[in-house]
């Protein structure tokens, strides 16, 4: 209990500092990522910016790079806010003159900027604070905010998180000020429970994607309907045979399929499941606009949203049957290479929470002139000395590129014709790390 009370202060005197060096500003430039922990972190910086009259420019990008100092520099001289980006790139977000950095990557080195990142104050950003919650703790220090915690959580799910640490702390007030409700059941979005089958890849089984296989499965149950009002007997009945399904791919995937539902009573999409699919989904289709205006409240987009995020997750199952067919392996990971596919870091946590969970996986997208990579582990691998941003960042810097992110999810940008060096080269990381613990 000290220890919470203690994390909570030291949580509130840092993001304070960080909003006291926001709201000095008239106007500030804000860059953040494009899943959706850094579409939330930015929701929420965008609703307190917005509650404060501070005017904001927000654009948000795929990932951290020369790239993005390019844009900063062209379109401001002004207080620059990146979420969910810089921690791990110090020399990068140096090169930003006045930049307010919040961020749950882990940092690489001292920067000169205001700073919110859990790692500061011995929290683990990786597991137990997400981007998105180091932006409402920020922004409850910014007004009366407390309404947003929704956006929060949905962040913290969005980026696997579990809701303990930290981010429990978030959970228990959102809970408390009836922000968030909770129930028990089966962890799935709210729509008809054959769309959710066909269109949703947690949990991704072996009838994901397939009407047929779908319409039999159900048949069978004698089940129809959406998930939200199915009567209990009916829903025991689809748990079950969901878990018996899950049980032959992976066991250990049934814990995150069966557990605490939460509902966002304040957001335009209550389900949190089905708002982080949008959000994700949007963030992809380069349509983050949506995705912002989701988190303002703007339920005239809802739709839109929705049948972009039909659209992405049709083409994702797609990319991941075919992904599925021509899985390589290596000594230490299994990998695919691809040509030009979105969702590489939704392929790789697929393959590894429903598929392969014994070893890490690591999806290579070609897209013009470089190679977009992405890393996923499992906690199990990392307690065993599995550190994917270590091995992003030291494989692509030997052959040219970029890299890094957290233990369990990480990613990096090589250039073209440099796949296979790299491959050998995070082989050789991954196994040392590996032993290293054994
Ligand atoms: O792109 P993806 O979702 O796979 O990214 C996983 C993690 O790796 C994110 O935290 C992202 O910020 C980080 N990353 C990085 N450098 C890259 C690509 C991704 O630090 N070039």
């Amino acid at each position: 209990m000290n220890d919470e009370r203690d994390s909570l202060a030291e949580l509130e005197a840092l993001s304070k500092q960080v909003a006291n060096a926001i709201i000095k500003n008239d106007i500030v430039r804000l860059i953040s990522h494009n899943d959706a922990d850094g579409l939330s972190a930015a929701g929420i910086m965008c609703n307190a910016l917005y509650r404060r009259g501070i005017r904001f420019q927000v654009t948000i990008v795929s990932q951290f790079d020369q790239s993005t100092i390019e844009l900063i520099e062209k379109t401001s001289n002004g207080t620059v806010i990146l979420c969910d980006m810089g921690s791990s790139q110090v020399e990068l977000a140096s090169k930003i003159k006045n930049a307010i950095i919040i961020d749950h990557h882990k940092p690489t080195g001292k920067l000169e900027h205001a700073h919110f990142n859990p790692h500061l104050i011995g929290i683990d950003g990786s597991s137990f604070l997400c981007a998105s919650c180091g932006a409402y703790m920020v922004a409850r220090q910014m007004g009366e905010n407390g309404d947003l915690a929704g956006l929060a959580l949905a962040g913290a799910i969005g980026d696997k998180q579990a809701l303990g640490g930290a981010n429990k702390l978030i959970l228990d007030e959102a809970i408390e000020n009836r922000t968030v409700t909770i129930k028990k059941g089966l962890r799935m979005g709210d729509d008809p429970i054959d769309e959710l089958l066909e269109y949703g890849v947690d949990p991704y089984l072996d009838i994901t994607g397939d009407k047929d296989k779908i319409k039999t499965f159900l048949d069978t149950l004698g089940i129809k309907g959406r998930l939200g009002e199915l009567p209990e007997e009916q829903l025991i009945k689809l748990t079950s045979a969901l878990v018996l399904k899950l049980a032959k791919q992976n066991p250990a995937a049934v814990d995150s399929l069966i557990g605490e539902v939460y509902t966002l009573n304040n957001e335009v999409v209550p389900n949190v499941f089905d708002f982080v699919n949008l959000l994700n989904a949007c963030g992809k289709a380069e349509k983050a606009g949506l995705a912002i205006a989701l988190c303002m409240r703007d339920a005239s987009v809802a739709d839109e949203a929705r049948a972009i995020t039909r659209e992405h997750q049709r083409a994702l199952i797609s990319t991941i049957k075919k992904a599925q067919a021509e899985v390589k392996t290596a000594r230490n990971f299994r990998y695919v290479l691809l040509d030009d596919s979105s969702g590489t870091g939704i392929i790789a946590g697929t393959m590894t929470r429903y598929l392969y969970p014994d070893k890490p996986f690591i999806t290579l997208n070609e897209v013009e002139d470089k190679i977009k990579i992405s890393g996923r582990g499992t906690r199990k691998l990392v307690t065993a000395g599995l550190d994917l941003a270590a091995a992003m960042r030291e494989a692509s810097a030997s052959v040219g590129g970029i890299g890094g992110g957290h233990d369990v999810a990480a990613g990096a940008s090589i250039p073209k014709g440099t796949a296979m060096k790299f491959i050998d080269t995070v082989d050789l990381i991954i196994e040392k790390q590996l032993k290293g613990k054994a």
